[in-house]
């Protein structure tokens, strides 16, 4: 057994094991790696790969029932052993676009990232894969760090203290969530082996593992601006620069999409001055600009010292 697949044996079964101690009873596992699991040293005969529809959940479901698999006839094969049925299951949401083909390859792509184990260390210790929420034809995007603990809990990104700012900012615009769409640069929370809480940045390996799906994502949605939100977002999408407070508020370009960097809502938390706020206001204002929004007077004004 190789060291790469017993690294991956052993963090798909820690996972496993720390899902079912907090009493998750389903997990989703993908039929092409419940594959790769069953090739040598163990070959599964017979096993039968599934995927069921279900309604909606938040947890990801897979019913694992043992079977034995038929021995074949007058061999001198080894004996049957004992066969894994795995009937997989992915929490099911329905994705809408004007084209019935973007939505369905924007399906299978978020299929394969709820599926991911390329980081065994994060498939071990996450409760869910945020994959990214709101609308695939909006001609807004925005990109973020990495799920905190929130997020991580519920699948979703930016719900917690600093998404609810950015929800904030957002209505502020004349914009809600689900007219843009939200995701960040890893899908998965970072680990923090040995700490009950806090968080910490990706990796610049975990960054480049997941990026693909990230940059797939761009490619399908195709939108008329990104705004990347904080250094890590700038960082994974645009390389190493000049850093967060010299780019902020000057247009860049990703992928043939202008893009712009402001500070992270989670900064403006940290520091509530006046001044800040403005910062990224301005970003914010335009973006506006770029998307020809109508601006109104008052909000030309926000954060202006009286
Ligand atoms: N911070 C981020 O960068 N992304 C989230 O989804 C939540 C907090």
């Amino acid at each position: 057994m190789s060291d790469d697949y017993r690294q991956l044996l052993d963090a798909t079964i820690q996972h496993l094991e720390g899902l079912k101690s907090r009493g998750v009873r389903h997990v989703a596992v993908a039929p092409e790696t419940l594959r790769a699991l069953a090739l040598p040293p163990v070959r599964i005969q017979n096993s039968e790969f599934r995927i069921q529809n279900e309604k909606f959940s938040t947890a990801p479901s897979v019913k694992i029932e043992p079977t034995i698999s038929v021995p074949p006839k007058k061999t001198t094969a080894p004996a049957p052993v004992a066969a894994p049925k795995v009937v997989v299951s992915i929490p099911q949401i329905e994705i809408t676009s004007s084209s019935p083909a973007k939505a369905a390859a924007f399906t299978a792509l978020r299929e394969r990232a709820l599926t991911c184990v390329k980081c065994p260390h994060l498939a071990a210790s996450r409760t869910t894969v945020v994959f990214g929420v709101g609308n695939i034809d909006a001609q807004l995007m925005f990109v973020g760090e990495a799920p905190g603990a929130d997020e991580d809990e519920i699948g979703e990104p930016f719900i917690g203290r600093a998404g609810q700012l950015l929800t904030k900012i957002l209505l502020a615009t004349g914009l809600t969530r689900a007219d843009v769409y939200i995701a960040n640069i890893l899908k998965c929370r970072p680990d923090t082996p040995g700490q009950s809480a806090g968080n910490r940045p990706p990796t610049p390996e975990e960054r480049a593992t997941c990026i693909p799906y990230l940059q797939e994502q761009i490619d399908l949605i195709k939108p008329k601006a990104i705004v990347a939100l904080g250094a890590t977002a700038v960082d994974g999408l645009l390389g190493k620069t000049l850093g967060i407070t010299k780019l902020r508020g000057n247009w860049q370009m990703y992928r043939g999409i202008p893009l712009m960097p402001t500070y992270h809502p989670a900064y403006l938390l940290r520091n509530q001055s006046l001044s800040e706020k403005r910062k990224v206001w301005e970003d914010f204002l335009k973006v506006m600009e770029k998307l020809e929004m109508p601006i109104s007077a008052k909000q030309r004004n926000f954060f202006l010292q009286a």
